[in-house]
């Protein structure tokens, strides 16, 4: 495994704050530094997973750069974080059922990508992911960036009136609007949207999907299992409609909140590299993926996290 400096592993993302841990220097004095000692991922969360996890639970999402890692090495890493998480689009990749494809050909014109439009991932699901992983293998010249937004930053920013009025809702997160967009739009193949595509309409859905379209209800204010830290429990993509209210009044709210938690002052954007690793916590932030690279290949491989029922 490439090592990288502990420089690089301090290069956190700071989603809403306004520093990352390293201070800007001026250029002489850059030159001038001192090497950092070298520390790999692997060492770094096997020192001290508490101080990795800290990093990720403050800052929404982290990664490292230059990453050179198997199958295994990415199962072994992710395992420190807890059990895996059951995958609701993929069966993983030969001999690593939790590791999953996410890969785009330079041949494939879709209308569609998986992970676009804002979303936490599976939140349809009871008991959601909590950490996902992504680590990235092959990247387009241009485009492929994965964009997160802090859902924390945006329910501290709303009005206390606005959180005394929202406190009790129970968001509905279901899989309907992307199996409805890769009917329309995707052909049936082998991918993981491509497999949601296959299937002719809403009525005759296989069991596994039409209980992921029927979906659960979760707290739309979400408080974080370790840090007690409240979020905007909210997306473009799974959120569909709250417990009690109409559609009519569900819509407007909907979109008032998920343009909120994505306005550009809670986002950070991420330009991969060959070897980059993302850890992020889809129970405080959400993230989309960009359909902008046709004619280019992209190859990257998830794994996610078991989580907990939303409180
Ligand atoms: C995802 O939504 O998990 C995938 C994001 C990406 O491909 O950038």
């Amino acid at each position: 495994m490439k090592r990288i400096s502990a420089t690089t592993l301090a290069l956190v993302l700071a989603l809403g704050a306004t520093t990352a841990f390293v201070a800007p220097q001026p250029v002489a004095a850059k030159e001038k530094a001192p090497k950092a000692p070298k520390i790999t991922m692997s060492e770094a969360v096997r020192k001290s997973l508490a101080e990795v996890q800290a990093a990720l639970f403050r800052h929404k999402m982290i990664f490292f750069r230059d990453q050179k890692i198997s199958h295994a090495d990415q199962e072994a890493f992710s395992l420190r974080f807890g059990p895996f998480a059951p995958d609701a689009y993929t069966q993983g990749v030969p001999g690593h059922a939790d590791v999953q494809p996410v890969i785009k050909e330079a041949d494939q014109d879709i209308g569609v990508i998986f992970g676009s439009g804002w979303h936490t991932d599976s939140a349809f699901l009871p008991q959601p992911p909590s950490i996902s992983m992504l680590y990235a293998v092959e990247i387009p010249p241009f485009g492929g960036d994965t964009i997160w937004a802090n859902s924390c930053l945006a329910y501290r920013t709303l009005s206390p009136t606005m959180q005394a009025m929202i406190a009790p809702l129970r968001v509905h997160m279901s899989m309907g609007q992307v199996v409805a967009t890769a009917q329309a739009y995707q052909q049936p193949d082998d991918t993981p949207l491509g497999r949601v595509a296959a299937t002719r309409d809403m009525v005759h859905l296989p069991d596994a999907i039409a209980r992921k379209v029927a979906g659960s209800f979760h707290p739309l204010v979400r408080t974080h299992p370790v840090t007690g830290e409240k979020s905007l429990y909210c997306d473009q993509t799974y959120a569909s409609g709250f417990e009690g209210l109409t559609a009519d009044e569900a819509e407007p709210l909907l979109k008032f909140l998920v343009a909120h938690i994505t306005q550009p002052a809670f986002t950070c954007r991420l330009r991969w590299s060959v070897g980059t690793y993302v850890l992020w916590d889809n129970r405080i932030c959400v993230h989309q993926a960009f359909n902008d690279y046709d004619g280019h290949r992209r190859e990257m491989y998830r794994t996610t996290i078991a989580g907990e029922t939303p409180r």
